[in-house]
């Protein structure tokens, strides 16, 4: 025929190609790219050099990474790959598990003969033999983080990214590819986690030929970075997860791997603490007894730490000033931290603070003083985000600076938990350090900024419990959990909200690091008034705590929140550390479920949220699941087997109501 002596399936734009090129005819998207110094665009012929298998993991230096605790726990596959040309290579990282299905990956790209810019920064590439695939991710907005969104691949290019220097409410950096039997408990399902808090990509393409192509890395929009002849550039770890048996698998093993070698400190394996915190209580407007009287009905009810907001410090008494002033205002505080976190002792509880680093505001002693230090492209004018520009994290003295002034805040009281906030996108992103043809460099090194400067505060404090925050969920990534064991989970404190919101965050990150709170009514996000109850159950299913003024609580309601607390510090190891298995998905129906079984399988919490009720429904019966089929359990003080609970149910409430709500504590039988 017309065609004879082509065989297209040798063909390199067919091939599975480990660490694809451009400019050797493989036509799909390249892992790297890169330029010379004259601006000369060459073609990249990597081809294998050398391997070699080593025991455990090594550490990623300057990035956020998956640790081992014990050896043994990991053997990495080091590939090296080089162009003999431009003497450009390779070194790529495969570490896997010997107990979980996991591969993390990354790579060092080692420059060559000459300096080159990297124009595309060595994304982890995995090419599938057929597309026959849907994909699921999170996405969202400020106050509505996380939402699960499924679509199916298409021919073509699709894929999420980050273009706003954080990882972002609005993308997660996270992407599940499934057969399209694939569901909750059944089917196939390819986990893709970046551990990486900056501009992210990961994009998918169904090929012509049938193949897909998967890649993850840093976004090359507004990246080009100059590798100087001897240096190196580190990508950002992968987690790739495989399960057989659905999401709920996959999310287990994440899960597990994120909780015990990712987060890190002595926090890791120890319940957190229940916090109120006087954000939506006051706002900026605050005084010492304001705070004080919160204090006190807080420890009457059991409360454990109290959190000093945002207002604190300089002349912040609304969001227009002050980022960069770290002293404390002692008209609104008096006795400076110390004597605020005194009184906060001697009521029985800790005392925290919330802190906001990376930021500066135009009406501050430090822009005054320093206005290079902000991001700002130079001609042109600057732009501002909730009032404030963003430090340009990628200079060393900005980091010293911000070293010597954090270390001198944590050290000023007795600090026992830090809320490490960053509420902005990033724009101007314009080094004043940096000459023109470096300014490509400037949102990797903001991070990379962003990470020495946790590592150092992290260290230097080891026994602070820090939880990460942006606006709510904005920078909720691996990447930061490396550092801080938690994170806020959303600005929207409304029960119902959170059902999505904690669901969606559950598919990647465990219990113990999604931070929620009960709040007042009306909702301060959505206006919507729900009961108590719910409220509080919501907030249970993860890491607990209070944000509204409980000075002005009823007697009744003093009551609920002690009761609450009560069952909170029975149940909460099981909630933060126990395996969780997700039951109902409120993205798809009227109600919402999920539940934590211990380890050991002896005891397990149940949570059922109702949304508006259906008059006269169906009789509904909620299956369990994660259970031992042969124990029996107490469930309300009746007998059941795990079987029973398993394949047959607990009745659902006859007569809905809306917001219903239910939390089951269950305990095998002695
Ligand atoms: C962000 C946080 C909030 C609160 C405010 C303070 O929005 O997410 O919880 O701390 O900042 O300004």
């Amino acid at each position: 025929s017309a065609y004879e002596g082509k065989d297209y399936k040798y063909s390199l734009d067919v091939l599975p190609q480990e660490y694809p090129m451009f400019g050797a005819q493989d036509m799909r998207s390249p892992a790297l790219e890169f330029e010379y110094e004259d601006g000369r665009y060459d073609m990249c012929n990597m081809r294998y050099k050398s391997h070699k298998i080593i025991q455990g993991k090594p550490d990623i230096e300057g990035l956020p990474h998956i640790y081992e605790n014990s050896s043994g726990e990991f053997t990495t596959l080091i590939i090296t790959v080089g162009d003999d040309i431009s003497g450009v290579s390779v070194e790529l990282y495969y570490s896997i598990s010997e107990t979980m299905p996991i591969i993390c990956r990354h790579s060092r790209v080692l420059s060559g003969k000459t300096a080159v810019y990297l124009t595309n920064a060595a994304r982890a590439s995995i090419d599938f033999s057929d597309s026959d695939f849907k994909y699921m991710h999170l996405h969202g907005a400020w106050i509505r983080e996380k939402h699960i969104e499924t679509a199916e691949v298409k021919k073509g290019f699709q894929g999420i990214e980050s273009r706003r220097g954080a990882s972002s409410p609005n993308e997660n950096p996270f992407m599940a590819i499934m057969r399209k039997d694939a569901g909750e408990d059944f089917g196939e399902v390819y986990g893709f986690s970046l551990v990486y808090s900056g501009n992210f990509k990961m994009l998918l393409e169904a090929e012509t030929y049938g193949t897909m192509r998967f890649q993850a890395g840093v976004n090359p929009h507004n990246f080009k970075w100059k590798l100087n002849k001897g240096e190196q550039f580190i990508t950002p770890e992968l987690v790739m997860v495989y399960s057989e048996n659905g999401l709920g698998e996959m999310s287990r093993t994440f899960h597990r791997l994120y909780r015990r070698n990712l987060c890190r400190g002595i926090w890791r394996d120890k319940v957190r603490p229940i916090l109120i915190n006087n954000w939506e209580a006051t706002y900026f407007d605050f005084n010492e007894d304001k705070l004080i009287n919160i204090c006190k009905k807080a420890s009457e009810l059991g409360i454990e730490l109290f959190v000093l907001d945002d207002g604190w410090f300089g002349k912040r008494n609304n969001d227009k000033s002050s980022l960069g002033d770290w002293f404390v205002n002692t008209d609104k505080l008096p006795g400076s931290l110390k004597g605020l976190s005194e009184k906060v002792d001697k009521l029985g509880m800790s005392f925290g603070l919330w802190v906001e680093p990376e930021m500066i505001s135009e009406d501050s002693d430090l822009f005054r003083k320093h206005p290079d230090w902000a991001l700002r492209i130079q001609g042109r004018e600057m732009h501002e985000g909730r009032n404030q520009y963003v430090l340009d994290m990628g200079r060393d003295d900005v980091v010293a600076y911000l070293t010597d002034v954090f270390t001198a805040v944590l050290g000023s009281a007795d600090i026992k938990y830090i809320k490490w906030d960053m509420n902005r996108n990033i724009s101007d992103a314009n080094s004043a350090a940096l000459p023109p043809n470096r300014q490509g460099e400037v949102m990797h090194r903001y991070i990379l900024g962003v990470y020495k400067l946790m590592e150092n505060l992290v260290s230097t404090f080891p026994n602070i419990l820090f939880e990460g925050c942006s606006g709510g969920a904005g920078r909720n990534d691996p990447g930061i959990l490396y550092y801080m064991p938690q994170n806020w989970g959303s600005d929207n404190t409304d029960a119902v909200e959170r059902m999505y919101i904690q669901y969606g965050a559950g598919m990647v990150y465990p219990s113990s690091t999604i931070c929620a709170h009960v709040s007042d009514v009306p909702n301060h996000q959505v206006g919507r008034t729900t009961p108590m109850k719910l409220r509080s159950e919501v907030a249970m299913s993860a890491v607990m705590g209070y944000e509204f003024d409980l000075s002005k609580l009823t007697d009744d309601e003093c009551y609920d929140i002690s009761e609450q607390i009560k069952q909170y510090k029975r149940i909460r190891s099981i909630v933060c550390f126990g395996d969780l298995y997700r039951l109902i998905n409120p993205f798809e129906n009227r109600s919402a479920s999920w539940m934590y079984v211990s380890e050991d399988k002896t005891k397990a919490v149940v949570f059922y949220y109702n949304k508006l009720a259906k008059p006269n429904s169906e009789i509904r019966r909620l299956k369990l699941k994660g259970l031992d089929e042969g124990k029996t359990y107490i469930v309300d003080n009746k007998e059941y087997t795990g079987r029973t609970l398993m394949n047959f149910g607990l009745y659902l409430p006859e007569y809905e109501k809306d917001f219903e709500s239910r939390a089951w504590e269950i305990e095998e039988k002695k």
